[in-house]
């Protein structure tokens, strides 16, 4: 037995996708081969590809990216087995209110239920997060990953997987901050402690397309997100140009990326993470691997000194990432019916000019 549709998933009016979706003019396809001579021509030509597409989509697509097609496999089959298992075997590693970590069915966006199944683990094994969301909290708690028994692989092949993705989220962040003339390894140490996180996205057919989401319009809340899909399709990006929504085509084997709020706020709104969503359909499941690449939970976010100036003050005051992160989490495990915490709750009243 799968999700049962009710009146939880239903979006309200302004928010249901349209019947169709154009996936014409679409975000870049950015071809990374040239990181491995790692200079000349074509790599300047790479980094300036990369800045004017978080400048004028903050989404991109990438293929040459390095990672073997068989890692994919892998992970894309796990998912499937995983999720295709009794509900009740799926929830001996549920997520609960003291573990956000494994298996959920029942989570929100903006107040609204997905019409989606998740598995979601951290790459480090286990996450330390503020305990509370007072400012200054000092005290933090962890949480640990929660392995399903079935299928018998899925922890090495998850494994596998994030070791690769990782790789290349690195090497990514070192483009986009030489795209914002920035040293390649400006930013390296923000991710010391990391903690990301890969989250398992299924969402299985709907029987109301029209009316549900499964990931409501949303922005994301960490530095970048790298995001495997299989070819079905479903994700949708707001273009920064006219406000539609597009649909990004599937390619075989690429990956999506896009800057998060952190970015945005890092490069003080040179680059702004971009809303998007997913729409579902009525025939096919379809599956997505969203990696999170995020700081150490200590991090305080704000605008880096070398991107603001006299004329370009820092446009956001300084916030915690940990409890940033946690707040949102515990927003989209159960209903606070209120507005979840967005980066623009820090934005800086300017001076008019
Ligand atoms: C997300 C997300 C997109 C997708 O999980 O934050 O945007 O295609 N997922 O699943
Ligand atoms: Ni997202």
């Amino acid at each position: 037995m799968g999700l049962e549709f009710d009146d939880a998933f239903i979006q309200a009016e302004e928010h249901r996708p349209k019947p169709y979706i154009s996936e014409a003019g679409g975000i870049p396809v950015i071809d990374l081969s040239p990181i491995i001579a790692g200079e000349g021509e074509a790599f300047s030509d790479l980094v300036a590809e990369v800045g004017s597409a978080c400048k004028n989509w903050g989404f991109f697509q990438v293929i040459n990216h390095g990672i073997d097609g068989k890692v994919l496999e892998r992970i894309h089959a796990a998912a499937r087995e995983f999720f295709a298992l009794p509900l009740e075997e799926k929830r001996r590693v549920r997520r609960g209110e003291d573990n956000p970590l494994g298996y959920y069915d029942a989570e929100n966006t903006k107040n609204v239920r997905d019409w989606k199944e998740v598995f979601d683990f951290v790459t480090n094994e286990s996450a330390e997060l503020p305990a509370t969301e007072e400012p200054g909290e000092k005290r933090t708690d962890v949480f640990w990953n929660q392995w399903p028994e079935y299928p018998p692989e899925f922890r090495d092949v998850c494994k596998e997987y994030s070791k690769e993705v990782e790789k290349l989220a690195y090497k990514l962040v070192e483009l986009i901050s030489l795209s914002l003339g920035l040293p390649a390894k400006r930013l390296s140490s923000f991710f010391k402690d990391d903690m990301n996180f890969i989250r398992l996205n299924h969402y299985p057919p709907c029987p109301e397309p029209q009316l549900a989401l499964g990931v409501g319009r949303h922005k994301d809340g960490g530095a970048l997100t790298v995001l495997f899909q299989d070819d079905v399709g479903g994700l949708d990006v707001r273009r920064k140009n006219d406000g539609e929504w597009v649909r990004v085509k599937p390619i075989h084997n690429s990956f999506i990326i896009n800057v998060g709020d952190i970015f945005q706020v890092w490069s003080n709104d040179t680059y702004e993470s971009v809303e998007h969503r997913v729409s579902v359909n009525s025939e096919r499941e379809r599956f997505s691997i969203p990696f999170f690449f995020n700081p150490a939970h200590y991090t305080n976010v704000k605008p880096l000194e070398e991107l603001t100036s006299e004329e370009n003050p820092a446009r956001y005051e300084e916030y915690n990432w940990g409890q940033f992160f946690k707040a949102r989490k515990n927003s989209n495990f159960k209903k606070l019916g209120k507005e979840n915490v967005q980066i623009y709750h820090f934005k800086k009243a300017l001076l008019a000019n």
